[in-house]
Formats: structure tokens, sequence, C-alpha cells
């Protein structure tokens, strides 16, 4: 999260004064509120026919993507070593299996070791853009279709990029954004999905909303009315998220800009080089990465950096070696709810552990970045830029 302000506090006091704090409202005043305006307007943004904002946030939409598309016990869905453990519990929490998979140079799913991972219970894959770079959708997308598998991406940390001019998230079956205080734009907590498909639209809906069968949307919809859970959004979150959508092209240009700066500046140095992207044009802005040709000096790098926000990745919660519960099989709250136990899902790849993804793991050691700061001045820049060149060129 960047930018939040004067329009944000205003958005949220008409709220408050109109007494309106529910999304669900009088549907003979033809209500039309500030979550359903926000739907519209991002839906539009991304490129996508319908999009939902939960508050459960990024894990929220990856679950209703899931649901949406199907998943459930005896499913197989592929998932990065290197991302936010919620992308592989997601698919848990709708009762399915995740395939760790590899990630390549570009820190997003290697669609060679994706292709490899593949086996006759495999259902989806989710790709997913971290920090903000887009992963190799054109290469995934055409695997997954070869294999009749269907794609949910995870672009929780990539919101409002793209990839070969379309903005992720549009690109899959589904796509699901996080606007937790450590995303680009945010309102605390909140998360949206996005799809084409009307039927994963309607399913989601329903998985989002435990009151949906007396909705005034219910009389539209196709799909049978289940019961599920409740990760409604307010109408407090749909209105800060407004405003903080026309703050989004601002963000990222400016965020681009840094790194454009930022590589520029550190290009030419021996043994150290930006890690390469998927689309330098699409790329967030939000780190610039840098790979050594030696972990060793990656690690010392780190240790020395000038600047804050200069992060070793090989360590900490986005690594699949730390996400203990998953690798110890502690999913839900009763042992009868735990996936892992699940008669249908006998005999589906569960067997996790340190060696499932070396590859990565070599990767992530000698993997680096530095985290871009859109309203850093030109003078912050230019001594920014300096004091990091001298610190790498001496390790
Ligand atoms: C890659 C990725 N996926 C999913 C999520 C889940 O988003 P949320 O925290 O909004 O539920 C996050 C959040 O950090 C994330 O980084």
């Amino acid at each position: 999260m960047y930018r939040i302000g004067k329009e944000e506090i205003a958005a949220v006091t008409k709220v408050i004064e109109s007494g309106q704090l529910f999304r669900v409202g009088n549907p003979a005043e033809g209500h039309l509120g500030e979550c359903d305006h926000f739907e519209q307007e991002w839906a539009r943004k991304i490129g996508s026919e319908y999009a939902l904002l939960m508050c459960g946030g990024g894990t929220a939409a990856l679950v209703c993507a899931l649901a949406g598309i199907g998943i459930g016990p005896g499913d197989e869905v592929i998932v990065p070593a290197y991302t936010w453990l919620a992308t592989a519990t997601s698919v848990l929490t709708v009762g399915g299996i995740p395939v760790l998979a590899e990630v390549d140079e570009t820190m997003a799913l290697d669609p060679i070791d994706f292709e490899r991972k593949i086996g006759p219970n495999t259902k989806a894959v989710i790709p997913v853009h971290m920090v903000g770079r887009p992963a190799n959708l054109e290469a995934i997308i055409s695997i997954a279709r070869k294999h009749h598998l269907k794609v949910v991406e995870d672009s929780c940390q990539m919101v409002g990029g793209s990839y070969k001019g379309k903005r992720t998230g549009s690109w899959g079956d589904a796509g699901a954004f996080s606007f937790n205080w450590f995303k680009i734009i945010s309102c605390g907590e909140g998360g949206a999905l996005v799809t084409n498909d009307r039927n994963i639209y309607e399913i989601a809906s329903i998985y989002s909303d435990s009151g949906s069968a007396f909705r005034p949307k219910a009389v539209e919809l196709q799909v049978p009315i289940f019961v599920a859970q409740q990760y409604r959004a307010d109408e407090i979150m749909g209105a800060v998220m407004r405003v903080q959508m026309h703050r989004l092209d601002g963000i990222l240009a400016d965020l681009r800009t840094t790194r454009r700066r930022y590589e520029e500046a550190l290009s030419g140095i021996p043994g150290v080089h930006v890690a390469p992207s998927n689309d330098p044009e699409g790329d967030c802005g939000v780190v610039l990465m840098l790979q050594f040709d030696e972990p060793e000096r990656a690690s010392a790098f780190v240790g020395t950096c000038p600047i804050s926000g200069c992060l070793g990745i090989d360590h900490g919660k986005h690594v699949y070696t730390n996400w203990t519960p998953l690798l110890e099989k502690r999913i839900m709250h009763h042992p009868d709810m735990n996936p892992f136990h699940f008669q249908q899902n006998q005999g589906l790849r569960m067997n996790y552990s340190d060696e499932s993804c070396p590859k990565t793991l070599q990767l992530l050691r000698r993997t680096f970045f530095i985290t871009m700061n859109p309203d850093w001045t030109g003078d912050e820049l230019e001594s920014g830029t300096i004091a990091v060149r001298s610190a790498l060129e001496k390790v």
C-alpha cells in the first residue's frame, strides 16, 4: 500500500453518513452501492466481464475461483513452490490436493516442470505473479489447454500489471487479487475475483455469500443455490477501493519509472544481473529483482545493502520449506475435515518434503530484490542507486 489520503476519508465519511454500511441495499430503491460500483469498475479495468469484491481477501477470491471451476476431493492442483502459502491452502479448503512445482529464473511457475508434474488426477494450475512480475502465461495456458486443465491466476501480488498488453487476472479461467495492507492498492483487507465465465461467476458468488438465497440477484442465478461461506465485503471497503482504483495507474507509472532508473544504474556489474522477466513492460515495478551467479555473494550483499527494503528471498513465509502446517498436513480443525484424510484423495501426490523442489531453493539462494518506492524524490533515487551500485561492486 503506497498512497492513501483525504479522498478515501471523504469516501468513507459519505458511506457512514448514508447509514448504509451493508452491501446489500433495498432493491426497491434501485440501490447500487459502493461494492456494486467497484465490481463493475474493476471488471472493466482488468478486462473481464465479472468481478466480485470479497472481504476475505485474496485467499477468499482463490477459494471462490477454485470452487467456481469445480475443484473438490479427488483433484490435484499444481502450484508453484515459491508463493504465499494461501495459494496452496486454498486448494485444500475446497477439498483438493496441491502439488508443488518448480519456479524458473523468472521466479514464477516453470512451464517445463508444470507440464512434467501433470498427472491423471490433475485438474487445474495456479500460476502466481509474485512481487508484481508476470508468470509465463502463454506457455502455461497453452500447456493447460493441451491437458484440459483449468487456470486460476493468483494475481494477489500483481494488481493492475499486465502480460503482453493484457492485465494479469484476465488471462485464465479466473483471476484472484488481494487488497490487503501489503498490496499495491488496499482497503486494509479485501480481494477480488475476475472471470469471463458466467458459471464460474455464479458459483463463486454463491460460495462467497451465505445469504445468497435471500438476495435480490438470486432470481437471476442459473446455478442452484448452495450454502457456503461468508466472504462479503462491506460498503466502507467498496468506497475505499473505488478511490484506490483511481490511484492505481499513477502508482504503477511511478513504480515502473523508479524500477527502470534502478535497472539502468545497476547494469553491467560482473556476476550479478537483473532476473529475467516474462514481460518487463507489464511488470508492476514493485521490486527490482537481481540474481547473482553465486549464492554466497547474494547473502553477503543483502547483509551490507545500504538501503532498506533489500531482501534475500531464500527464507521466510513465501518458501515452501517454511509452510510447516502444510508440510505436516495439519489442515482444518477436525481430522475428518482434513482433505489429506479424504478417501477420494488417497493415491494423490501428497508427500511434501524439503527436497520437493530443489531448483526453486537454488534459485532463491541466488536471488534478491530491492523494494521500490514510487514516492522517492529524484535526490533519493540518485543517492540510493549510487550507494547500492557501490555496495554491489564490493561483494
Ligand atoms: C501470492 C499471494 N496469494 C494469495 C494471497 C492471499 O491474499 P489475502 O491475504 O488478501 O488473503 C497473498 C497475500 O499476501 C499473496 O501474496
